[in-house]
């Protein structure tokens, strides 16, 4: 086998350090999670170059002690992870990011009805249409060890801007063109919670569909969660006009392409 070069390695190796080194920054910036970049500069200015990494510079001179991973960054570090046989974040090692299948409706309906109130949950009904007309943007977490879905993140298409409740209960309103996704759910099963679950759904659902060219994604929720969707990335745009289960709701936004 030919050998690689030391340039080479040396920006497969600093990759795969920033990735393992990589932390949750809490800061609600668009990526979540910062990675120290003290490593050689021009492999870091390489990495940058090839868009495996941001690496945000002041505009008066010195620089940040960090740098962010795209989407591209992550899958390439994992894949060298794969490929030395380390063992990856315990979160892509348990579980796979991916769109629902058909088969799999009513195991999600199941997951609404278990993670929601009453008036609150959306009816099977509505789920199994949902994921009829908008499978792609039904997006599930999958224990890889069971096969079972552990938790999701689920919204449809639409030019509109704001969030109303004929979301929730009107499929047809998906537009699959549409620039805006308005998300209807987010449900991580209790015995799968607090492992950062939610998080990686929300984090990978950007991304999915940032590539389809989408726009912004808007989201209700109660005020307790602001601060979780905050730290997420999202805005907080006050009270929304929802009236969803007889509850007040905070509407909430994240762009995704700036
Ligand atoms: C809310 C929910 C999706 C969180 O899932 P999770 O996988 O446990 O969340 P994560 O482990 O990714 O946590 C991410 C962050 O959100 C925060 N968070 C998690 N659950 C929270 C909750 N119930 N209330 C407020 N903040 C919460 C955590 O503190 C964490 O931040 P940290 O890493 O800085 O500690 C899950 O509890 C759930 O399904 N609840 C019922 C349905 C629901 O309320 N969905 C949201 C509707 S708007």
């Amino acid at each position: 086998m030919d050998k690689k070069s030391r340039q080479e390695a040396i920006d497969e190796l600093t990759l795969a350090l920033l990735y393992l080194t990589r932390f949750p920054d809490g800061e609600g910036n668009r990526y979540d999670e910062i990675a120290w970049k003290n490593y050689d500069f021009n492999a870091i200015d390489r990495l940058d170059e090839e868009k495996l990494i941001i690496n945000p510079k002041r505009k008066r001179g010195g620089g940040y002690k960090y740098a962010y991973m795209t989407e591209k960054g992550r899958e390439k570090a994992r894949e060298l992870l794969r490929m030395m046989n380390i063992e990856d974040d315990s979160i892509y090692e348990k579980y796979e990011f991916r769109s629902i299948r058909p088969e799999e409706a009513d195991e999600a309906a199941e997951i609404e009805r278990i993670c929601f109130p009453p008036n609150e949950a959306c009816t099977k009904e509505h789920i199994l249409e949902r994921i009829s007309v908008a499978s792609e943007q039904f997006f599930v977490a999958i224990e890889k060890e069971t096969g079972k879905i552990a938790g999701f993140l689920n919204g449809i298409c639409t030019d509109e801007m704001a969030f109303r409740d004929e979301f929730f209960t009107d499929e047809s309103l998906h537009d699959p063109k549409g620039k805006n996704v308005m998300l209807l759910g987010l449900d991580v099963l209790p015995e799968y919670r607090k492992q950062g679950l939610a998080r990686e759904l929300v984090w990978n659902y950007c991304r999915r569909e940032e590539e389809q060219g989408r726009r912004r994604l808007v989201l209700t929720c109660n005020a307790k969660k602001v601060k979780m969707y905050r730290k997420f990335g999202f805005r907080d745009l006050g009270e929304s006009a929802s009236e969803w289960g007889g509850e007040k709701w905070h509407e909430m936004d994240i762009f995704l392409s700036w």
